[in-house]
């Protein structure tokens, strides 16, 4: 407490002194304290999605009426790939609107006009249409155990080679989110083929990656028999002849799961000898075929 005999006017201006010296103070330190703080680096400007779906109006209302279509086109298969489903105009991909991935000029129902600067494939483009939301694309697919050529693709190395390729046309008819396959296996097949890619590129390993490790050793196709299950398997030969019931049981019911590991062919390893007589070497005695045969 100031003494009671000061006058007023004398705490008033203690005061002021007080409040300035404080203002004083804080513009001072401010910039001192600014240049000690760690400070966020600005961001890098990033190329904008073309977002133009309030434009893709009549794109939208003519593509999904197969009247409209019909008054240019009248193979029915033609209408067919034209048509786009209502459903998918509202999709993940499908809302962010036609003009958006294809270009084009929008807010006329005059088809000449309305597709000049039409781009018939925006995943030539994707670094603008796709990779722009989808960064840091996989080259393993884990849960599939896939291999897939992302980074070449997007580095260009696998030349002529675009997202549509595998994707189809995201957005409507195959919306990967939708949860429709995206890519069928013989679609990869047939190009890898078509193209003559070196003989590595069309086997089994070039694309699946196995739960096994014996890739090195062995392909797929040397025990795996389907495209469709991984359960049908067929293998020619094996190290020991797998007679009667050993014909019949699981490869794992054996070995060690996944890598056909930890085995020595001996009856003792995995038999129990219920009866006294005898020794352990069961072979002297016994078949797979059976205990009492
Ligand atoms: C009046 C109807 C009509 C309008 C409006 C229209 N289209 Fe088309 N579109 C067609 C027809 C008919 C074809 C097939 C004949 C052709 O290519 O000229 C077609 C073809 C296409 C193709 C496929 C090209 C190919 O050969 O694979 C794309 C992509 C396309 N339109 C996108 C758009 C976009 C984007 C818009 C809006 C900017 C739009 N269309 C507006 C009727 C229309
Ligand atoms: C997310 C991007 C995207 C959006 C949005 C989109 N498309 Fe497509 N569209 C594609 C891709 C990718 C293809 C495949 C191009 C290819 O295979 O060459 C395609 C193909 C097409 C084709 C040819 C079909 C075919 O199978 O050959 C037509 C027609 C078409 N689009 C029209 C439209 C119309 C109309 C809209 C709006 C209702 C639209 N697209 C919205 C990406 C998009
Ligand atoms: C505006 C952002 C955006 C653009 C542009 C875009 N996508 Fe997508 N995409 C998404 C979203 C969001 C999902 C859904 C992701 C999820 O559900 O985890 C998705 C999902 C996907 C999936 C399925 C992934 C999965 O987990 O199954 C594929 C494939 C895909 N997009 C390909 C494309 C292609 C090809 C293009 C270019 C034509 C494209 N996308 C453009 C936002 C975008
Ligand atoms: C050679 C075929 C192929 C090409 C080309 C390709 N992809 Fe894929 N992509 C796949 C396969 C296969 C998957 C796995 C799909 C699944 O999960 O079933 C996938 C998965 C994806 C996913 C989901 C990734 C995740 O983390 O789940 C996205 C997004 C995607 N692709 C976008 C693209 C874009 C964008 C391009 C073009 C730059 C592209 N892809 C080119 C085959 C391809
Ligand atoms: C349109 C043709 C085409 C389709 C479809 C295609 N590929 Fe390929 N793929 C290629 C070409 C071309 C190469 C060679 C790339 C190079 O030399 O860099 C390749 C290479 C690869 C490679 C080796 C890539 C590397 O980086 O070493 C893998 C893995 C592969 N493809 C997987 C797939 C899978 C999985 C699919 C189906 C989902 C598929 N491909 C569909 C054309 C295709
Ligand atoms: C060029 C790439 C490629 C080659 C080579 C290839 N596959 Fe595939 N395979 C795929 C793709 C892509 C799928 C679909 C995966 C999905 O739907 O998630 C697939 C699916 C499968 C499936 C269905 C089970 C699953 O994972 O969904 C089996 C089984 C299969 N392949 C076995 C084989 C065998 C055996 C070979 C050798 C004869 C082989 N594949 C060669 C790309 C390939
Ligand atoms: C020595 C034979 C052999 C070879 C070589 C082999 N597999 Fe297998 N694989 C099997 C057997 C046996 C099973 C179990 C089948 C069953 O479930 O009945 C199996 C199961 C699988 C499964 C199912 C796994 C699960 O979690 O259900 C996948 C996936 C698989 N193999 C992929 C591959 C791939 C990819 C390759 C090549 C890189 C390969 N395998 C090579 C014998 C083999
Ligand atoms: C009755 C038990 C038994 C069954 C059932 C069995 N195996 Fe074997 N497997 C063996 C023995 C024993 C060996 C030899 C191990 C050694 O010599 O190191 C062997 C060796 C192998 C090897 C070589 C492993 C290596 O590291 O060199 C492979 C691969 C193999 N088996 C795959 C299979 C497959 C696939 C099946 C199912 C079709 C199967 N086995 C069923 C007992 C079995
Ligand atoms: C790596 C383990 C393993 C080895 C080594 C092995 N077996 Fe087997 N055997 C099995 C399994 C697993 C079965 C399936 C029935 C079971 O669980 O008993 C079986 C089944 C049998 C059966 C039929 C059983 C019944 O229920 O009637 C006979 C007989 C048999 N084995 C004999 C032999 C003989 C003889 C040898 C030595 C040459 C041998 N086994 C080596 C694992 C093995
Ligand atoms: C000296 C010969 C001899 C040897 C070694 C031998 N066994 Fe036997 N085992 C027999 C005879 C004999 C029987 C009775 C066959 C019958 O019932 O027709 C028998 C019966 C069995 C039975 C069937 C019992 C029942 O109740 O049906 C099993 C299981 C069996 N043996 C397992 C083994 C195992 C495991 C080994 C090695 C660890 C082994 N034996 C070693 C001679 C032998």
């Amino acid at each position: 407490m100031l003494p009671s005999h000061w006058p007023k006017w004398t705490v008033i201006l203690i005061g002021l002194a007080l409040a300035v010296f404080t203002i004083l103070l804080a513009l001072v330190l401010e910039p001192a304290a600014q240049a000690l703080m760690p400070w966020p680096t600005p961001t890098a400007t990033l190329p904008a999605l073309h977002y133009a779906a309030p434009q893709s109006r009549e794109c939208i209302l003519c593509h999904t009426n197969p009247e409209t279509l019909r008054q240019t086109v009248t193979d029915a298969a033609e209408l067919e790939r034209l048509w786009i489903d209502p459903a998918d105009v509202l999709s993940t991909h499908g809302r962010l609107g036609c003009v958006t991935c294809h270009r084009g000029t929008g807010g006329t129902t005059d088809l000449a006009v309305a597709h000049q600067g039409l781009v018939k494939d925006p995943t030539l483009h994707f670094e603008h249409e796709c990779t722009l939301c989808h960064r840091n694309l996989p080259d393993e697919i884990p849960g599939d155990r896939l291999r897939t050529p992302h980074s070449s693709v997007v580095h260009g190395l696998a030349q002529g080679v675009t997202c549509s390729d595998c994707h189809g046309a995201v957005g409507h008819g195959f919306d990967p989110v939708s949860g429709q396959v995206i890519c069928p296996m013989n679609v990869c097949m047939d190009c890898h083929k078509t193209r003559n890619l070196p003989a590595e590129l069309q086997d089994c390993n070039a694309c699946h990656i196995g739960p096994h490790d014996v890739a090195a050793v062995l392909s797929c196709s040397d025990c795996h028999t389907s495209t469709q299950r991984w359960n049908e398997i067929h293998l020619a030969v094996h190290p020991v002849e797998l007679t009667g019931w050993h014909a019949q049981i699981d490869c794992f019911d054996c070995h060690d799961w996944p890598n056909f590991g930890g085995l020595r062919y001996v009856c003792s390893d995995c038999h129990k000898r219920p009866h006294d007589f005898g020794d352990d070497n069961c072979e002297r005695c016994h078949t797979p075929e059976g205990w009492n045969k």
